[in-house]
């Protein structure tokens, strides 16, 4: 099985004054990888940061920690170049916000990073499925995107299942109310790649937030190449 368990802290609930050193605490606590949240204002009623931002973490937290950038933006062409040249490893864009995802799929890889395609809640795994074969990773929203902290929608379960079986070594994350409690579910449908935001940051014990979740998803990876 080509895909394995990995778990990004969403670092939108984290005191953002201090974003180099809590990017830092996620990676000592065990983090595989770092979900950064740019939000526009436009495509998502909140605003957050930008490719300014990302090369000044990159330079605070080194080469080594992967940042996968969740853009909430209504124009994702316009910083494909800015975020790869600030120190981004993966470009994951909004299929509701271009009309051209097989140009932008393109470009982002030209630019040499990896690709991620995600769907809000309102889009079916339907319209996602023919980028599938030329995306690294397909992330589906399990809140409606623009805040932390919201409740998981388990009725999105079915779009990661179906995404498992269709393209079985597709990295497939979730984002959106992730933690102990929806680790289960998510797991069982088949994600990998597993984004937590307040459930790991507002943790007194993240580092043991971030094992379970990663458990949890490595013995469900296992017991499907069990079954097949
Ligand atoms: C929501 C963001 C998420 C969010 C996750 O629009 O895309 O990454 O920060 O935070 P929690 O896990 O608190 O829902
Ligand atoms: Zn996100």
């Amino acid at each position: 099985m080509a895909y394995s368990a990995k778990i990004g802290p969403s670092i939108l609930s984290s005191d953002l004054s201090c974003l180099g050193s809590e990017c830092v605490r996620m990676m000592d606590c065990g983090a595989d990888y770092l979900h950064l949240d740019v939000m526009d204002g436009h495509f998502v009623p909140n605003i957050t940061f930008g490719h300014p931002m990302v090369e000044c973490l990159r330079k605070s937290v080194g080469q080594e920690p992967f940042f996968d950038m969740h853009m909430m933006v209504s124009r994702p062409e316009q910083w494909v170049k800015p975020m790869s040249a600030a120190g981004a490893n993966q470009y994951t864009f909004h299929l509701e916000a271009t009309t051209n995802p097989g140009n932008l799929i393109k470009e982002i890889r030209e630019s040499g990073m990896k690709v991620g395609l995600a769907i809000k809640p309102g889009t079916t795994v339907e319209e996602l499925a023919p980028w599938a074969n030329q995306i690294d990773m397909a992330l589906v929203m399990t809140v409606e995107p623009g805040f932390g902290g919201q409740k998981f929608l388990e009725d999105m379960m079915p779009k990661v299942s179906w995404l498992r079986s269709q393209f079985p070594s597709l990295d497939i994350e979730v984002d959106g109310g992730v933690g102990p409690d929806s680790i289960h579910k998510c797991a069982e449908a088949g994600a990998n790649m597993i984004v937590s935001g307040s459930a790991v940051i507002s943790s007194d014990d993240p580092r043991s937030v971030i094992a379970l979740l990663r458990t949890v998803v490595a013995e469900a990876i296992q017991k499907r190449s069990l079954d097949r």
